[in-house]
């Protein structure tokens, strides 16, 4: 089988052809992911909520996420894995990012990593990619910087904010960035952006005219339930399903209904007979 990689992922955005991508955690999400030819995989630092039940993704670790890419890569045959590098694994220095984003791919199995930050990560995103290592980049609604930006609010609707925000993705793309997520930022402005640079922007909050939508996997499926955000779609209904079958089987283990034989092991009961159950002493 062969592997997606970041040309046809450009390439995708030449032919106007839309770009799907999800987010994994763990090996069976990741292969139901894959088989459905999802071209992308992101494992991303969501998992610190969704997976983890922090709070933000701040605590989220460099070893929590290789756990996860791991897991995700055992699972995946085709898509293109991006590794999502965590808080404070790339803030300190570029030789910081560096180890960190060789890490990803030679211990996590990723194809590709996504850095959060525009200008202010660019001379990280050239050296990651001098050195072999594709990079997505991720401006707007940066999570890991909620605390700077006063929550999870959208951004760039006022003009010098939506004037940085294009800048940030031209300068991604002269530093080597082989796509862009663009999160929680008006529709107009990402439609703006996309047509701006030539690498594919990936949205998730940023309208339709982006040339991929990102989603969090445990959001559309219904999954998470302790915060749903505006941007995310509801396709089933998981965790109700989840609920329903745990209190059958409840019911069943209860009124003995479950197992039953067809759910059991049988032998030769003649077997029995006639062996010592007396307690060994
Ligand atoms: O961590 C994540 O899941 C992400 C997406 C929301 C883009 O960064």
């Amino acid at each position: 089988m062969v592997k997606i990689s970041i040309n046809d992922i450009r390439d995708m955005k030449q032919k106007k052809e839309k770009i799907p991508m999800l987010t994994a955690y763990d090996y069976i999400t990741a292969k139901i992911i894959d088989e459905a030819c999802v071209p992308l995989i992101l494992v991303g630092d969501s998992l610190g909520m969704v997976m983890l039940g922090y709070e933000t993704t701040l605590p989220v670790t460099m070893e929590e996420m290789l756990h996860h890419t791991k897991a995700v890569a055992r699972g995946v045959r085709k898509a293109l894995i991006v590794g999502d590098m965590p808080f404070m694994s790339y803030h300190t220095s570029v030789s910081d990012a560096l180890r960190n984003a060789g890490r990803f791919i030679q211990e996590g199995g990723a194809q590709a990593v996504k850095l959060e930050g525009g200008e202010i990560v660019a001379e990280k995103v050239q050296r990651i990619v001098e050195c072999g290592i594709p990079v997505m980049g991720h401006i707007g609604l940066t999570p890991q910087s909620i605390y700077q930006l006063g929550g999870f609010k959208v951004q760039g609707k006022k003009p010098e904010a939506a004037k940085k925000l294009l800048q940030d993705a031209q300068i991604l793309e002269q530093a080597g960035a082989f796509s862009i997520v663009l999160e929680c930022i008006p529709a107009p402005l990402s439609r703006l952006i996309t047509r701006k640079v030539n690498i594919p922007t990936i949205g998730i909050g940023a309208g339709p005219d982006c040339d991929g939508q990102v989603q969090v996997i445990s959001d559309i499926l219904g999954l998470f339930t302790d915060f749903v955000p505006k941007h995310a779609k509801r396709y089933a209904g998981l965790a109700e399903e989840m609920q329903s079958a745990i209190g059958d089987y409840m019911a069943e283990v209860k009124s003995s209904s479950f197992p039953t034989l067809k759910e059991s092991y049988t032998m030769d009961e003649s077997l029995l007979e006639g062996l010592d159950f007396t307690t060994p002493s």
